[in-house]
């Protein structure tokens, strides 16, 4: 069923919004690499991929429903920080962006009674609802950690041995 020019039109600027994340996370990244975290660095890493993915299942959907994919341009991300827990609240927020963006979409979807988005939409509420979950228990974590060397070099490692960004 092809897509119409509205849902086209939302889904292109959410690609837009899920490769803005990307890059985002890739500069935390080079900041926490800088930084001496290599395994939060890493993880950060791991986390742009899984933004890129998401933006590319958007994309895919919009071409598998004859509709057109235009990229709109990406802000360069901020790469200065204060610390890691700075890092972790960015990210958090940024997910929480993504999520009422997702909302809105769903939202969209009903009113335009495009009942072929639901399933993909359907996802990507539940994936929204990990990847806020998982923001906050770093947070948690870091909260713990207080900055202390030792929690501190024990997350990184931890972070880092986890190898994909989405868990
Ligand atoms: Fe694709 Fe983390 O939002």
């Amino acid at each position: 069923m092809q897509i119409n020019e509205t849902m086209n039109a939302a889904f292109n600027d959410q690609i837009t919004m899920e490769l803005q994340a990307a890059h985002n996370y890739l500069a935390m990244g080079a900041w926490l690499e800088s930084a001496g975290f290599s395994g939060m660095a890493a993880w950060m890493h791991a986390q742009s991929a899984e933004e890129t993915e998401h933006a590319l299942k958007f994309y895919q959907f919009v071409l598998d429903r004859d509709g057109r994919v235009m990229l709109g341009a990406l802000n360069a991300p901020n790469s200065e920080f204060e610390g890691v827990v700075a890092v972790f609240e960015a990210s958090l927020a940024q997910e929480r962006d993504v999520s009422a963006a997702i909302n809105n979409l769903y939202a969209l979807a009903m009113e335009e009674k495009d009942f072929a988005s639901l399933p993909l939409l359907d996802w990507f509420v539940t994936e929204q609802i990990e990847e806020e979950a998982t923001f906050s228990q770093i947070l948690d974590d870091l909260a713990l950690a207080g900055g202390s060397a030792q929690p501190m070099l024990f997350l990184d490692r931890e972070l880092g041995s986890r190898g994909a960004g989405g868990e």
